[in-house]
């Protein structure tokens, strides 16, 4: 069993491999996910929607980041492990930016960091990180930290101005060196000139089937996530139905097995009652 390197991606793209992405946040859905054998294994932000129930991923800190990423790795031993950089670990500073992703390398276990945004700010971040031997995942299109910019989690790219602006950041970011680019709710069609355009991989999520890879939150495809789950997130199962039957089956048991405990101890004590009236009406 090779483990994911970030070359191998890139080689994928060559061979027109189609690469598997899943996000995990502990270390048992990370060990399910590698025995499935997805490629990459994303430490996403979102842990702050589905795991701990924020509106949105900005509550999220580098902190909870590192605590969910050190549980992943303890559980994948294939996948390459990608964390997600929260909201202000990576746009106040250069030093605080290397010094945050370097975190989340060496205490969370990470092989490599995602940074959302395609502005010259970020681009320089980008290049900065891969400088010092971080590798460095880009996102583009529907950038959920900057949910309230954007006016909610809606689809984006969708004018000629705001493509061509994507197509920039996507060539910009490339040349600054990062190995692959998240693009999120985009026109499919856009999705795919941006994947063309490219040497480094696309990873697409409700952006089409034309790029290199796809990603999902594993909450939305296994059917774990509570309301609406987004159009493009197909779901493979509903395990939440049967997670609540399962433990609606165990909290029966446990009555059952309560009341029949509770039935045979007084039947108990009423033998026990009974044969200590006997005794005693035998020695008078
Ligand atoms: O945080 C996350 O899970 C993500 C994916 C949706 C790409 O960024």
């Amino acid at each position: 069993m090779k483990p994911v390197r970030v070359p191998d991606l890139r080689v994928m793209k060559e061979r027109g491999e189609k690469i598997a992405v899943l996000t995990a946040y502990d270390y048992t859905m990370a060990r399910l996910l590698d025995r499935a054998g997805v490629d990459i294994i994303l430490v996403g932000d979102s842990v702050g929607m589905v795991v701990l129930g924020f509106d949105n991923t900005l509550p999220v800190t580098l902190d909870m980041m590192i605590h969910h990423t050190k549980a992943v790795s303890r559980g994948a031993k294939r996948a390459l492990i990608v964390a997600d950089m929260p909201f202000l670990t990576f746009q106040l500073g250069m030093e605080e930016a290397m010094r945050n992703a370097g975190r989340l390398i060496q205490e969370g276990g990470a092989a490599a960091v995602k940074i959302e945004g395609g502005g010259s700010h970020i681009v320089e971040t980008a290049n900065r990180l891969v400088d010092i031997g971080i590798p460095v995942m880009g996102h583009l299109g529907l950038t959920p930290q900057s949910v309230h910019q954007l006016g909610g989690f809606r689809p984006q790219g969708r004018d000629s101005e705001a493509a061509e602006r994507l197509l920039k950041d996507a060539d910009v970011l490339e040349k600054a060196g990062v190995f692959a680019i998240v693009l999120e709710s985009i026109p499919a069609e856009l999705a795919a000139r941006v994947t063309s355009s490219l040497k480094v991989p696309t990873i697409g999520i409700g952006a089409g089937p034309e790029c290199d890879g796809q990603v999902l939150v594993s909450y939305d495809m296994l059917g774990l996530s509570e309301g609406p789950v987004p159009p493009f997130a197909k779901q493979y199962t509903q395990l939440s139905e049967q997670i609540v039957s399962a433990a609606r089956a165990y909290i029966e048991d446990i009555r059952r097995s309560t009341s029949e405990a509770g039935e045979a101890q007084g039947r108990a004590e009423r033998e026990r009652g009974s044969a200590a009236s006997r005794e005693a009406r035998n020695l008078n």
